[in-house]
This record gives structure tokens, sequence and C-alpha cells, in this order.
């Protein structure tokens, strides 16, 4: 998809349909009015009609409006102008793109990145205007023995601003949109994907492939790589699995050679059966969405090069599948992780603990000058937050108060959870240094404090992806959160 940033008069926008915004008191934007006072007042009418009452989120499409170069006019509900914020505009331009989608248009001249919004610029209304344009065409039909029958696609995209001035700051966030959106379409491709064909071989050749195309230097671990490390926590989770964990390892380097890199490290479990602690058998087919924190890595490293940030960062992601075997890991093993810690796996569910503890240790050899993991970690963090906030930890304040930052700008939130002392009290082994998990209470905040003991020597944050990392139901299928709240992260690292 094609984007450009245009000011002028919308209604000598040559577009096949021209998108403008009404206030539920059925008041025009300015957009909205030179059109309605190019065309005699044709919008009034049809609001003095009743047709349109400017209610958040609804829409009416209108043909052969006099007087106007565009083919359409989409009249786009603002609600309440007092109330209008981040979230009406985000709720008004999902309603957008979903009628341009209903509509034959191949091209679409958006004017919801003129109006005002208080706290946020234009560069942040273009980026997310970019973002909900190909959020709202994202489709992943690749499995389909056809490809569906579908409207002609949207190829061009113009978005409206208000002044010429605008023009300069609004391209440098078109490019910046465009590049998080191209590292959340990868995110949801590789999540979407079915762990037949989506295995951590698979993983590792979109690693190298990702880094042949945007001059990432890409690392390989396999097997024997990970027994000499002494990687004997996320071995005992492969065990069960016919097919061979890898360790992913892909560095990014936009700074000078010695500057400390921020290393993220993403969960890759390609399907978490429970191993044998095995899971019930509704929904388990979710469990191949176990990896997106591993996509989120993907997605993030491609975005950051796309923007080409000044920045040294390394993605590690530790890959494999979590199965039932008479080679499984048993209730009860005890292993030794790559730091020395012995762990007592109470429970082969509690897997992806058992990887990232072992990446978090591999990580310290960058030296890095913080860490932050993401991972589809914990059935509890859903109960906790739903699927509205990322789950937050960290052992610094300052780093998960940019990371919260970071969310806020992208509109992709997290929440900061506890991580005191007195959560750590649950993970206590009579045979090994500690078990794999505690009780049922708390159960994010203990799998945090069990990654919290491996994290001891770098500032380190946990985002617990569990409830956004995909949707289920109708509309299931991964959401490429979070891979905007960790490309500004980053953004904010980089300035
Ligand atoms: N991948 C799951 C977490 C998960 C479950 C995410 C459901 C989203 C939806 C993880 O490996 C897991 O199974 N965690 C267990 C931990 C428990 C055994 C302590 C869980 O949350 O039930
Ligand atoms: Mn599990
Ligand atoms: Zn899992």
């Amino acid at each position: 998809m094609e984007f450009s940033i245009k000011s002028g008069s919308p209604e000598k926008q040559r577009s096949g349909c021209i998108v403008v915004g009404i206030f539920d008191t059925r008041k025009l934007t300015p957009s909205a009015q030179a059109l309605d006072g190019a065309s005699r007042h044709f919008l009034n009418e049809v609001l003095r009609r009743g047709d349109h009452d400017g209610k958040l989120g609804t829409t009416l499409l209108l043909h052969r409006v006099p007087q106007i170069s565009a083919d359409r006019v989409l009249l786009v509900g603002l609600g309440r102008e007092r109330e209008f914020g981040e979230a009406a505009y985000r709720t008004a331009l999902g309603a957008a793109v979903r009628a341009l989608r209903a509509t034959g248009a191949s091209e679409a001249c958006i004017c919801l990145t003129e109006l005002a919004l208080k706290r946020r610029d234009t560069a942040w209304k273009v980026e997310h205007a970019v973002l909900a344009v190909v959020e709202g065409f994202y489709r992943f039909d690749r499995m389909k023995s056809k490809p569906p029958e579908s409207k002609r696609p949207l190829r061009k995209v113009t978005l409206h601003v208000g002044k010429r001035a605008e023009i300069a700051e609004g391209e440098i966030a078109l490019a910046r949109g465009q590049a998080i959106a191209e590292g959340m379409t990868l995110t949801k491709d590789l999540g979407n994907l079915p762990a037949n064909i989506c295995t951590p071989t698979y993983l590792a050749e979109q690693a190298v492939e990702l880094g042949k195309r945007h001059g990432l230097k890409v690392e390989i671990l396999d097997q024997k790589d990970l027994e000499k490390l002494g990687m004997g926590s996320f071995l005992a989770v492969a065990r069960g699995s016919r097919q061979p964990p890898k360790l992913i390892v892909m560095e990014y380097h936009g700074a000078k050679r010695d500057a400390p890199p921020v290393a993220l490290v993403g969960k890759g479990v390609t399907f978490d059966t429970g191993g044998i602690s095995i899971k019930p058998a509704a929904e388990m087919d979710e469990m191949k969405f176990d990896m997106c924190g591993a996509a989120s890595v993907f997605g993030t490293m491609k975005a950051i090069a796309l923007m080409r940030l000044p920045l040294n960062v390394v993605g590690v992601v530790p890959a494999t599948e979590n199965m039932p075997d008479g080679n499984a890991v048993k209730p009860g093993d005890i292993v030794t992780t790559m730091s020395g810690q012995t762990v007592e796996i109470l429970n082969t569910d509690a897997e992806g603990r058992l990887i990232l503890c072992d990446a978090l240790t591999y990580v310290e050899k960058y030296k890095p000058a913080a860490v932050v993991d993401i991972a589809t970690l914990t059935g509890a963090m859903v109960i906790a937050l739903g699927h509205v906030a990322t789950g937050l930890f960290s052992n610094s304040d300052p780093l998960a108060r940019e990371l919260l930052a970071a969310g806020e700008t992208a509109w992709d939130r997290a929440w900061h959870m506890p991580l005191w002392d007195d959560y750590q009290e649950g993970l206590k082994s009579n045979f090994a240094d500690f078990p794999n998990i505690a009780s049922r209470a708390g159960g994010s905040i203990t799998a945090a404090c069990f990654l919290s003991r491996f994290t001891k020597a770098y500032p380190w944050a946990h985002l617990d992806i569990a409830g956004t990392a995909w949707k289920s139901g109708a509309e299931k299928g991964a959401t490429g959160r979070p891979v905007a709240l960790l490309s500004h992260f980053l953004l904010r690292r980089a300035a």
C-alpha cells in the first residue's frame, strides 16, 4: 500500500473515496465543511434528514456528491467533540477503514488526520492512521487453497493535514508508521502460521532471511551448541519433541560497535501441549500462538532496521515445541540451568520460564544496557488484565517507566505489576534450588519472580503478553502486539 500526505482543498481531491468526520452535534469538521460548501450543502442536507448523527464509530457512504472530485464521500461519526481524544480517534479510524474495505475504492483520502487532539501532534495522528489502515486491511490467506474473492484492493492512501507546514513532520511519521506496520505484519504472519509449518527450524530460516534482507547478523545455535553452553533447562523442554530446538540470535548494529546493546528475548514455543502435565483439549489449537513473543522480536527487529535507528539491538529467541513423549521431561525432574542454579520441574506446562531463563543468562555476554523479554507466559495474566494491557514486570523502575511511556505513545499499553520480594517466598523446593512453579495465587507474578533469579546482571523488564498477543473467537488471530510498544521504546532510546 502506498501512503502520502497532502494539504489543500478536499473538494478537489481526486480519489475513490474521501473520508471526513462529523461530530454528534452534526457539527462538520473542516474538510466536511469544505465538501459541504462546494456541494451546495449536500452534507448538511443528509444530516438534516437524519441519515447520520455523528455517533462515534458510525459511518455513512455517499455517492455522487455534486461538485466533488472524489467518487464517494464517507462520513465518519466522531462522537462528542469535548470527549474527542486518542481512543475516539482510533475508534473513528477503525470504523472508517472497515467501511472503506466494503467499497470498491482503490484510492482513499482520509481527512481525520486534520482533527485537533489534545496532547497529540500531527506525527502521532499520521502514524496511527497508517497503523489503522494496514491493520484493517490485514488478511491471512496463505493457507487457503484459493485466494478468497475480494473487492479491488486499496492501493493508495492520502492522509490530509490542515496546514502545508505539517507535511514535512507528517512524512517522517508516515515512514515510521509504515516501518512499525511492516514489523507488526511479520509478527502476525508468524503467529498465525500453524505449528506444523512454523517449527523452530522454520523460525530459524526466517531469521536468516530477515538478516539477509535487512543487514542483521544472524546466528543459529542448535542442540550441540546448547549442550556446550549448559542450557539444561531449555534442553529439558525440547526433549519431548521430534523438532530440534534452536537458539536464534539476531544482531542489529546501528550505533558504534562498542555501544552496549538493548537485548530483546522472545519466548518461541512453537506449540505448547503442556508436555507430560498435558493441557485440556479445548482451545489447545491456540497454543500455536505460544511463539508470539519470539514473533514480536522478529517484527521489532524488522521495524528498527527499516527505520535505521542509531542503536545496537540484539534479538534472542529460544525456540522449541513442548510435547509429551517417552523421552519428555517429567514432573519432579531436576535440571541445571546455564546459570548453574538447579530447578525442580514440578509442572512441565510452566515451560516458557524454563527456556527463557537460559536465554536470559546467555545475553549476559553482551553486557546489555537493558534486557526486555516478551512472552505468552501465564494464563493468570489473562485473568488479571484481560486482553487490554500487557503485564509489565521489572527490576528497574526507570526502565519500567520508559516502557510504560512507550506503550502510551504507541497505544499498545502495558500495566506495571509488582515484583516485590514477598512474592519470592512461594518458590521453594525440598530437592533443588527452587521449583518452576509456586501456588496458583498470583501466578504471573511468581513466574516473573522465577525469571528475576536469572536477570541480576542488568536492568531487565518482562512483558507477559498472554492476554494481548492474539485474539480468540470469530476474529481469531495474532495482534502484532507489542511491536509498536517495543519500537517506540527503542525510538526513545535512539533519540
Ligand atoms: N503458554 C502458556 C500460557 C498461556 C496459557 C497463555 C493460556 C495464554 C493462554 C504457558 O506455558 C503455561 O502453560 N502456563 C501455565 C503455568 C502454570 C502451569 C503454572 C498456566 O498459565 O497455566
Ligand atoms: Mn505451558
Ligand atoms: Zn507456554
